[in-house]
């Protein structure tokens, strides 16, 4: 099998505060391959953001820091490059884009000049045609309408959907190899935010390129990932396919989130409880003090570790049930363990 596009494996990164460290992102592991979507879901303060701000190291550092951990991207370890040789992997390789179109735009510049500025910074576009035309072929790839007339135009002349296409155009002036999207619908409405997805979809059969989609929202989990990365607490909680974890959610977590959806079970209230103080994580399952099946294996120790589920190898989560020497009785509706690894 070829090397994945990106491969993450035990990252850890804290914020070191006055009020103590913040185990943000604990020991998560997860690949990317060319032309794969995969999500990054959990609920708020999980630790999806400084998960993908990791990657490219744009965390606030400090109070931020890698401790532990890999980030392979293409033959090289991210985490040891040297801050120039990542500025070069930032523009030209990964390209991120995120939840609130505003920020990423300079309200004194028209749209034409930031993306021409974006081409030309990152050295990327043909240099046989000019900077203007590339412009508006980006603009008119990420479908707005008339993008001719709207080089000119300054971010607050357009729409929170259009601005959002302008920085999806922006993004993709490096035409990068991997595209990392923090919540990139979760401030539009729904129609645009369908339009915006498919999008995403679009370029991402046009380009080949990986894409990392942090989301809080498993409905549009389910409308563009291939693989999914359930987080909770700076833990990875399960993984799958997109097939996996709807079929069979596994982690008592995932169901919790799955509960949450509208239409299933008729509820969208949250899940019971709040996410634990990370500066000071429970021993054991970092979701056992809101899990209702939880026992006294649950609170000890570690983490699990991600035992495979359902016979498949696609499929781990991290809960004692899916251990095979677990002997505690079944969870209630799950399909029972494969043995575990790591
Ligand atoms: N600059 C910072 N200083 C201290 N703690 C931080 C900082 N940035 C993030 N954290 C903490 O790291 C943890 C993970 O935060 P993160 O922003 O990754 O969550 P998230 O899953 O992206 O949530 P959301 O859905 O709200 O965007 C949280 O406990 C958060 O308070
Ligand atoms: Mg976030």
């Amino acid at each position: 099998m070829s090397e994945p596009l990106l491969s993450v494996s035990d990252l850890e990164t804290q914020f070191h505060t006055d009020a103590g460290t913040v185990f943000a992102v604990d020991g998560v592991s997860f690949d990317v391959d060319h032309g794969e979507t995969v999500a990054i879901v959990g609920e708020s303060g999980s630790g999806k953001t400084v998960t993908s701000e990791s990657i490219t190291s744009i965390l606030d550092t400090p109070p931020g820091e890698i401790v532990g951990g890999t980030i392979t991207f293409d033959g090289m370890d991210l985490t040891t490059l040297s801050e120039t040789a990542l500025q070069d992997v930032r523009g030209k390789r990964i390209s991120h884009i995120f939840q609130n179109p505003q920020n990423g735009l300079n309200p004194v510049y028209t749209v034409g000049r930031q993306i021409g500025e974006a081409i030309r910074i990152h050295d990327h576009g043909d240099p046989e045609v000019p900077v203007q035309r590339q412009v508006v072929d980006l603009l008119d790839k990420t479908g707005i309408p008339e993008a001719s007339a709207r080089v000119d135009d300054y971010p607050h002349e357009f729409s929170g959907g259009m601005k959002q296409r302008v920085l999806i155009a922006m993004a993709l002036a490096c035409d990068p190899d991997l595209l990392i999207a923090d919540e990139p619908t979760t401030a539009l409405d729904v129609t645009i935010q369908g339009q915006i997805l498919r999008l995403l979809e679009d370029l991402q059969a046009e380009h080949d390129m990986g894409i990392i989609f942090v989301t809080h929202d498993l409905g549009v989990v389910s409308e563009i990932a291939d693989r999914v990365v359930v987080m909770y607490a700076g833990k990875v909680m399960e993984t799958g396919t997109v097939e996996d974890i709807f079929r069979n959610p596994s982690h008592p977590y995932t169901r919790a989130l799955m509960d949450c959806l509208p239409g299933r079970g008729g509820s969208m209230d949250r899940i019971e409880g709040s996410l634990p103080d990370v500066t000071d994580p429970p021993a054991g399952c970092r979701f056992s003090p809101r899990c209702e099946h939880a026992t006294e294996a649950c609170r000890s120790g570690d983490q699990p570790p991600l035992w495979g589920v359902d016979n498949g190898d696609t499929h781990e989560a991290s809960c004692v049930y899916y251990d095979a020497e677990h002997d505690e009785g079944e969870l209630a509706g799950g399909e029972g363990a494969t043995g575990g690894h790591q």
